[in-house]
């Protein structure tokens, strides 16, 4: 990554995995390993709704910060189910996953409401981590630039400069992500700083270097190191190794080295 230009972010995404006690011990294990990172790596976790408060309450005063894995678009009202991005900083959040592959692939996630959420994330302060990413059809018929280009046009539409620099942007494609197939490194760079080079046209080269953009798609312990390595990968979203205390903050540390 270009440190010179951006902080790494190295989030875990827990998915829809551990208890409230669970989760309270995941995060005692991970604090005092990552505690070294402060001033290098921002360290979050983002957990199920159901954990957010424990998630706080057990980070107060780490440098561990707790995102959240969703969040709707209306402020309040009749929408069953839903989280609102004003409950979610009420509650100490500052992160949230949005349009995350399994969200549009198994809720009817669209870009629009990726663009909604994004914004409404925003408006509250809440920092969002927008997830893109090919299928595997769309890598083999040679359109991913194609299909990342339409999801950050989309996702990002109406979202000013100011607010972009504070948006992360984790590029995952859908054909890594719990598969244990990894983007090569490479695979991984050209596809992130294509990222950039959009953001750049849509912005500008300032706002672009501004943005974090990281990698998700089955990184873990022994892949990390190449692939922060590279100029335009500021760091990763991890699924399955963050919930492992060790993996994760081998993870973290290869950001702190990278
Ligand atoms: P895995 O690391 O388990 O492949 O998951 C990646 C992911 O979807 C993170 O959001």
């Amino acid at each position: 990554m270009n440190k010179a230009l951006r902080k790494a972010i190295i989030a875990g995404n827990w998915k829809m995995n551990k208890t409230r006690p669970e989760a309270k011990a995941l995060l005692e294990a991970i604090k005092p390993l990552v505690a070294n990172a402060e001033n290098n790596v921002e360290v979050i976790a983002c957990v199920p709704f159901t954990n957010l408060e424990t998630a706080v309450n057990t980070t107060a005063g780490s440098n561990v910060k707790i995102g959240a894995e969703n969040v709707h678009f209306e402020k309040s009202g009749a929408f069953t189910g839903e989280i609102s991005a004003d409950m979610l900083v009420e509650v100490g959040v500052e992160y949230v996953v949005i349009g995350h592959s399994e969200r549009r692939q198994y809720f009817g996630e669209t870009d629009e409401t990726v663009n909604k959420r994004t914004k409404a994330a925003l408006a509250a302060g809440l920092k969002p981590i927008v997830c893109v990413g090919e299928l595997k059809w769309e890598r083999e018929c040679n359109i991913t630039e194609e299909v990342i280009a339409r999801q950050i046009k989309l996702d990002l539409y109406d979202v000013s400069a100011e607010d972009v620099k504070k948006t992360v942007i984790a590029y995952e494609p859908v054909w890594a992500i719990g598969t244990g197939l990894t983007a090569t490194p490479d695979q991984a760079e050209e596809v992130c700083a294509f990222i950039r080079a959009t953001l750049e046209k849509l912005y500008d080269k300032a706002t672009a270097d501004a943005v974090t953009i990281q990698y998700g798609g089955s990184m873990n312990a022994a892949n990390c190191a190449e692939l922060l390595a590279k100029p335009n990968i500021d760091g990763g979203l991890i699924g399955g190794a963050s919930l492992k205390a060790e993996d994760f903050n081998t993870i973290v540390q290869a950001a702190v080295e990278g």
